[in-house]
């Protein structure tokens, strides 16, 4: 490239970043005029559901090049600013709690340190160590939670046993070969068929399944479950956890599944009618679930079932949570539908672990809160 060139593109370059000043500078003036107005009300400076608005905006609009990870990274830092100049007027400190609990904990552990932990194959992506380790940190538990990728599963329960951890969360693949492998199983994971958690008392290992209870504290936060009727998309774990939880709690189930034998099984197992997703249009429900991994990134364009069908649904919930609103969510809104991601699931289940494992309430509120902030700030 020519120096002639270079000091073409550096001065185009400093007019934008006069113009970008000048336009930042304005919109924090609008920021604060906003957290005047909130103050005159009395409104917190946190509202997820704004700040998720102007994501899914930045999302619909980016034409590239940057990618809309990026965006959002640079959008974090803005909405971070400006949550900042809003605080000082309304003196709210929610933002430095959420950025302190997304912080990685420089602590080091003692020997007093209650040691919990993940297993599973592969355990890169999971997000639990992040809620548990934000709750312990919040509530002053001196705790760490630890992904362990586990390659010899029984190997990993006698770890667990000589090193003393005191519970553990149980993901993919293991969640039902777990089951042979430990001393206790709670009657609620048995009927579940899959343990997803791990205690360890004295020297014995008792698994329970918090799946179940997830998907119905989940579904409540939208609708009763008892005296609705759910119709269930997939026949995987996830499914069996769900139509668990809700058949448990008095609600009505139709299962429906891509392939018709496993579909039946599950069905048979519970007592539940079964329809091929191939008929889904000749049926109807209060709230529809997708337990299928069709819609979660990098296949955010596709959705598990024709559009067409969810004007007949009140609500409609997904399992999935990245991206937080898949495709099925986004025509479920435009439907008119109510709707919730899979981060409540997430939550709530290991909001579960953790009440049974600290015998203390989980702060579900900033343990969503991290989930968003990784979700949003990392990409995917
Ligand atoms: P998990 O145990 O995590 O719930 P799984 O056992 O892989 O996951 O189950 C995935 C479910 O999603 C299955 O019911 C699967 O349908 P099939 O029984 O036909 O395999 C369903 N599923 C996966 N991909 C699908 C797709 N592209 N369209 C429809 N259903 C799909």
């Amino acid at each position: 490239m020519s120096k002639d060139s270079l000091d073409t593109l550096r001065c185009k370059i400093e007019d934008l970043d006069t113009a970008l000043l000048k336009l930042l500078n304005e919109r924090a003036g609008v920021s604060r005029r906003i957290g005047k107005l909130k103050a005159k009300d009395g409104l917190g400076i946190y509202d997820r559901d704004r700040e998720e608005s102007i994501y899914e905006y930045l999302a619909r609009h980016n034409k590239g090049p940057l990618k809309t990870s990026e965006i959002n990274r640079i959008f974090s830092e803005i909405i971070s600013v400006s949550r900042k100049l809003q605080s000082a007027v309304v003196g709210d400190d929610t933002e430095s709690q959420v950025k302190s609990i997304a912080a990685v904990d420089t602590s080091t552990p003692s020997k007093n340190t209650s040691v919990y932990g993940i297993f599973g194959n592969p355990v890169a992506h999971s997000m639990s160590p992040l809620i548990h380790n934000a709750a312990f940190r919040l509530l002053g538990i001196d705790a760490i939670y630890l992904p362990f990728e586990v390659k010899d599963l029984q190997g990993a329960v006698a770890g667990m046993r000589v090193l003393q951890l005191r519970g553990a969360s149980i993901t993919h693949p293991f969640k039902t070969k777990i089951i042979g492998l430990i001393d206790e199983i709670d009657v609620t994971a048995k009927e579940v068929g899959a343990v997803n958690t791990l205690i360890l008392d004295g020297d014995s290992i008792r698994g329970i399944n918090t799946d179940w209870t997830g998907a119905v504290r989940c579904i409540e936060g939208l609708l009763p479950v008892k005296g609705n009727h759910f119709v269930v998309v997939g026949a995987g774990g996830a499914a069996r956890a769900v139509v668990f939880g809700i058949t448990r709690e008095g609600g009505k189930v139709t299962l429906v599944n891509r392939t018709r034998d496993n579909g039946l099984a599950l069905a048979e197992a519970f007592g539940l009618p079964f329809v091929p997703l191939g008929e889904i249009e000749d049926i109807s429900g209060d709230c529809l679930i997708n337990t299928t991994p069709v819609g979660m990134y990098p296949d955010v364009a596709e959705m598990p079932i024709p559009k067409g069908v969810l004007s007949r649904y009140k609500a409609v919930v997904d399992i999935i949570y990245n991206p937080f609103k898949t495709r099925l969510l986004t025509e479920a809104e435009a439907a008119g539908c109510m709707t919730k991601n899979g981060i409540d699931m997430f939550v709530f289940q290991g909001a579960e672990q953790f009440r049974i494992w600290t015998g203390r309430e989980a702060p579900v509120k900033e343990m969503k809160e991290v989930v968003y902030h990784r979700l949003l700030v990392s990409g995917h």
